[in-house]
């Protein structure tokens, strides 16, 4: 997650709120409530199915079957893009060639105090947002410069941190640790000490004299050296769990596209530069899933792997990295909340090199705020995989293009074989959920539900309601065969409300909360002169239109 580039005016939303307004409305369910639960797994309810499938279908549409919505590429040509859906275990070797096996771990640290594992590369966003003997000690102890309230320190060592981090050093052994403190921070004064240094001086100093430690987030005890652990889920395909029958669910969707390259050329008409795009789910054994759905362990992805000659790939790379980000603004994503950010050259991956772009857009999430969380990644694969697929399988992965080459007598291109490069636009489908809802999310003091959920109607699970005002009069008459009609019309973007219980208001609410954008109220002006009453949720505005225009009206509304 990275900080905020500059100052922003978007106010932070209660992810508890949010999460609340999640189970209560049916959009997500905690995966397998009724028994406890299991970290890291999510179950969608009717609305957040709903959601989660309209934005799939729009990513689907708008990339795969409108190649990007009918931009042309830098080549001045329609983006041709084809789909496939592979399977999520593949043959093992698969994982081997792609790097996975091998180098698919997070770095992880094994607490000597009380066992716990925290990851290496999040200990201190960790200790940051989630420990309650760090927060308690930061309250003791808030550093400005450089000088330490030892009487604070002391207290707090010996009543609260006992409880909170038994196994801090401060805490263990007090007049040590603050000894050790005294000469080495106190002997340098003026020097601001600042809170992640002044943790690590009291962490486990005076078990280990020769150098500082990083403390459990959990007891404060001293953390041992990171060591690799294994993020893929292991599995057994045949009768016998043994080693040959091993086999793993797919980290990413990105390799099955890779290893069909080969097919989809030699079994359709398409030709470099093309992409092939998959959605589908991805299975990684997190260390520490969180967040809500954000890093879960598993997920749903939606993946391009655009392939081109290795001359195009920085014009293709700039192409889709801003194409996918005015994607996602187009889609209600805006303002400050997005951005886009290419990586330092630190931060590449295994199959980045130096000079080929990766940028990723970021959403600013409750939790992350005011920093930013990965939503896609937009990165210049070089032809790393291909590569490793052809060496591995020992299949010739090379496309032979007869657009390039030198031209021969007949003024014909020769033609040329080589090895595409591969831009690779990954989004994480329940990421882009989860942002979607926190944007979304609306509070209104002045309505009765006190929320609304302001989703663009493309992608609002209820597309709308239909109410007669009250249950008597011949209104439900009226209003059951016009949500009917509705759901014939428009049944297979979302669903189509009717509801005839309750007051008016409270059928109003309820669909604030859904995030439905208009409501049909059939009443007694209905009766006498064929209007219905509109109510468009985010302005509250209502107005009143012939009953035999409301499928249209919708339409129009919904850009159909
Ligand atoms: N094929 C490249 C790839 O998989 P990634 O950055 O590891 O790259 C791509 O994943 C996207 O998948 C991320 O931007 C994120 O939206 C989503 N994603 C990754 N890990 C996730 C997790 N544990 N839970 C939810 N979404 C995840």
């Amino acid at each position: 997650m990275s900080e905020a580039p500059t100052e922003t005016t978007t106010s932070v939303k209660s992810m508890d709120d949010i999460m609340a307004l999640c189970k209560r409305r049916g959009f997500i369910y905690q995966a397998s409530e009724i028994y406890g639960g299991i970290n890291g797994f999510w179950d969608y309810g009717p609305l957040g199915a709903q959601l989660k499938k309209n934005l799939r279908d729009a990513w689907w549409t708008d990339v795969v079957m409108k190649g990007c919505n009918g931009q042309l590429g830098p080549n001045g040509k329609p983006v041709s893009i084809v789909p496939v859906d592979t399977s999520i275990i593949q043959n093992p070797k698969v994982w081997e060639a792609s790097g996975h096996l091998a180098g698919f771990a997070d770095p992880m640290r094994k607490c000597a105090g009380c066992g716990h594992f925290v990851r290496a590369d999040h200990l201190w966003e960790i200790l940051a947002t989630a420990s309650d003997w760090h927060s308690s000690l930061l309250q003791e102890y808030t550093p400005i410069i450089g000088d330490i309230d030892s009487d604070r320190l002391f207290k707090w060592a010996k009543t609260k941190g006992k409880k909170l981090a038994p196994n801090l050093a401060l805490v263990k052994n007090p007049e040590v640790t603050m000894s050790w403190l005294a000469t080495r921070v106190n002997g340098q004064p003026n020097v601001p000490v600042d809170v992640k240094e002044l943790t690590q001086h009291i962490a486990t100093e005076q078990l280990n004299e020769t150098g500082l430690q990083d403390p459990c987030p959990r007891c404060g005890g001293p953390l041992g050296e990171p060591a690799p652990f294994k993020l893929m889920f292991e599995t057994y395909a045949g009768l016998t769990h043994t080693e040959d029958n091993k086999a793993y669910l797919r980290p990413e969707t990105a390799q099955g596209i890779f290893i069909n390259f080969k097919n989809v050329v030699d079994t359709t008409r398409v030709a470099v530069p093309f992409g092939i795009a998959q959605t589908g789910k991805a299975f990684r054994n997190e260390v520490t899933p969180r967040n809500f759905t954000f890093r879960s362990r598993e997920f749903e992805q939606m993946e391009i792997e655009f392939f081109c000659h290795p001359d195009d790939s920085k014009a293709w790379y700039t192409f889709w990295r801003d194409w996918r980000m005015q994607w996602w603004q187009e889609l209600g994503l805006k303002g400050d909340n997005l951005i886009l950010r290419e990586h330092d050259a630190d931060e590449l991956a295994h199959y980045a090199k130096e000079g080929a772009g990766t940028a990723d857009i970021e959403y600013m999430f409750p939790f992350t705020a005011p920093g930013y969380g990965e939503l896609e990644g937009i990165a210049d694969r070089t032809n790393f995989d291909l590569k490793q697929h052809a060496e591995h399988s020992k299949t010739k992965l090379d496309y032979f293009d007869n657009t390039r080459g030198e031209l021969a007598k007949n003024g014909q291109p020769k033609g040329e074989r080589y090895l595409p490069h591969v831009i690779e636009p990954s989004a994480g489908l329940d990421r882009g959920v989860l942002a979607l809802l926190c944007e979304a999310y609306t509070p209104d003091p002045d309505r009765a539900s006190g929320v609304y959920m302001k989703f663009h109607p493309r992608i609002a699970p209820i597309k709308a309601a239909v109410f007669p005002l009250v249950k008597k009069d011949g209104m439900p008459d009226i209003a059951a065969p016009l949500a009917a009609e509705l759901r014939q019309r428009f049944g297979h973007l979302g669903t189509i409300d009717y509801d005839e219980k309750q007051s008016i208001g409270k059928r109003y609410a309820r669909m604030d909360e859904a995030g439905c954008p208009f409501c049909f109220t059939i009443d007694s002006e209905t009766l006498e002169d064929q209007t219905v009453t509109v109510r468009h949720r985010d302005t509250l505005d209502q107005e009143r239109i012939a009953l035999d225009k409301v499928g249209d009206f919708l339409a129009e509304k919904l850009d159909l």
